[in-house]
């Protein structure tokens, strides 16, 4: 630990040492392959990015030109997972940026890291929930119960004023679907239900077979028409025009969120320097050409502006006429979803779990249960409170929460490496991001170039009158502040000099499901 002076006290650090030393992870072997890297990869990335907010970020503001729009994001994933590799690769601990952040930079910039991860994945398990609840609702009726609509739609909506100017107002609908399903996950994860290898691999196959097959039979039903204009003309603001592609680029940034499990679990990598590269970049390539094709098809059978509903690729396949494969459509983005919500929630449980530990959160967080060996309070509080952010908003509210957090978080890492090569230029870096210094710098700069947009449009909703986005951020940061600094800094244990929480040591995140991928192999 690296005491500063008073003044200093939020700059207060754990070393590296410290932090290799509580690694939960010095055992584990190098057994990751290239492959497994890359499977990890597709199966943490393909959810409701895809599923759901390609069609409002084409609706709403590129057109067909939302392929473009990967490009950008997924450029700035690559810049951005590199960095996150090196750093992983040096410092395998559980919480992965939270701690990093601990190290380089200090208390306060960990805990800002910790809240912006809380975007990152318990809001972006509340997105894909919404997601969810819409294939769900979709697929049940196909089989012939109709779930109310009141009761499978946000509380806040996006409607049309007398001027046709679409703003957030409160309704009385209220999302049970979406929470049902967090519900379900939530049980999973306590009694210590995670995905195996196995039931990792089936659902990357069922999610990537979902999405060929959807492109191969939807090419047949494409009408080229409805993708001219490609780039449709600005309507102002970032409605379409080369505006649009960047703010929808910060809409479909979230299709990428997970991608850093591949990095974290560079610990494991067999061969580090090689495989992180591949599986980092090699699923971020896959997963671009598969959601550029999807995006394609989707608006080339649906006319862009139609696509604003939270099942857009099932409203395609609706039009297709075809029940068999708009049943298997269904089926396939439920189970996909579902997967993606458990990982996410489980990643959130665990970085709670890495901050109890450090005294910034309450100590409920890192209990352990005594049969399940789940951390039961932490994921039954966070399954409550994610619950309620699904029921009560709606998902372009939360998806821009998590592209937000997501483009923060990422430049802070990006910081991070900069920061950490410079005073700790020795510290054994299995893996280092190529490219010398500029690595972390385009990483910056994309990271800015996914935020701005997001900034941009929630300042100037608030002063045209629709102040909601900006008043949910607004509380989310305050939040935030308060939490920190009426909790984490009276208890910070680092600040005290005391170790952290003794508690039985739990997987990261992501390193159960690398895990499984390991135990397929014996
Ligand atoms: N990338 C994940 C998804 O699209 C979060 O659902």
């Amino acid at each position: 630990m690296e005491k500063g002076s008073q003044s200093g006290r939020l700059f207060i650090k754990k070393s590296v040492d410290q932090i290799q030393r509580e690694s939960l992870n010095h055992s584990l072997k190098r057994t990751l392959g290239r492959w497994n890297l890359l499977f990890l990869g597709i199966g943490c990335i393909i959810g409701a990015g895809i599923y759901v907010m390609t069609g409002s970020a084409a609706a709403n503001f590129a057109g067909p030109a939302v392929l473009l729009s990967f490009v950008v994001a997924g450029t700035a994933c690559a810049f951005a997972g590199l960095c996150y590799a090196e750093l992983a690769s040096s410092m395998p601990v559980a919480g992965s940026a939270y701690t990093y952040s601990y190290a380089t930079m200090g208390e306060v910039f960990a805990w800002v890291m910790g809240w912006l991860l809380v975007l990152e994945y318990g809001v972006a398990a509340a997105t894909v929930a919404v997601g969810w609840s819409g294939y769900m609702v979709s697929f049940l009726k196909d089989m012939g119960l109709i779930i109310p609509p009141e009761f499978a739609a946000s509380l806040i909506q996006s409607t049309a004023d007398e001027a046709g100017h679409l703003a957030f107002r409160a309704t009385t609908d209220i999302n049970l679907m979406a929470a049902a399903g967090i519900l379900m996950v939530t049980v999973l994860l306590v009694i210590g239900v995670s995905e195996s290898a196995n039931v990792n691999n089936v659902i990357v196959f069922v999610k990537v077979a979902v999405l060929v097959a959807f492109i191969i039979i939807g090419m047949f039903f494409v009408e080229p028409e409805n993708w001219t204009p490609f780039i449709p003309e600005n309507e102002g603001g970032f409605k379409y025009g080369v505006e649009g592609i960047f703010r929808a680029a910060s809409v479909v940034f979230f299709a990428y969120v997970g991608f850093e499990a591949v990095s974290t679990a560079a610990a494991e990598a067999k061969n580090p320097s090689k495989d992180m590269p591949f599986g980092i970049l090699g699923s971020l390539f896959i997963c671009t050409a598969i959601y550029m094709m999807v995006a394609a098809v989707m608006t080339g059978i649906v006319p862009f502006r139609e696509l604003g509903v939270p099942e857009p690729i099932a409203v395609a396949v609706d039009r297709m006429q075809m029940p068999w494969f708009a049943f298997l459509i269904k089926v396939g983005a439920v189970a996909g979803l579902s997967s993606v919500m458990l990982i996410l929630t489980y990643g959130q449980s665990r970085i709670f779990f890495a901050m109890a530990r450090d005294g910034l959160l309450p100590r409920a967080f890192s209990t352990v249960h005594a049969k399940f060996r789940t951390p039961w309070i932490g994921t039954i509080v966070l399954g409550a409170l994610i619950a309620i952010a699904a029921s009560l908003l709606p998902i372009t509210i939360l998806g821009d929460l998590v592209s937000l957090g997501t483009a923060f978080a990422f430049g802070i890492v990006c910081i991070s490496v900069l920061w950490l090569r410079k005073t700790c230029p020795d510290m054994p870096r299995p893996f280092r991001a190529p490219g010398g210094t500029w690595m972390p710098i385009l990483g910056v700069i994309f990271a800015g170039i996914m935020a701005a947009p997001l900034i941009i449009d929630i300042v100037v909703k608030a002063t045209l009158g629709d102040p909601i986005p900006a008043i949910i951020l607004g509380t989310y940061l305050a939040l935030g502040a308060a939490i920190y600094i009426f909790y984490g800094l009276p208890n910070s244990r680092l600040a005290q000099g005391l170790d952290i929480l003794d508690d039985s040591p739990l997987p990261g995140a992501m390193q159960a499901v690398a895990h499984g991928l390991d135990e397929k192999k014996k």
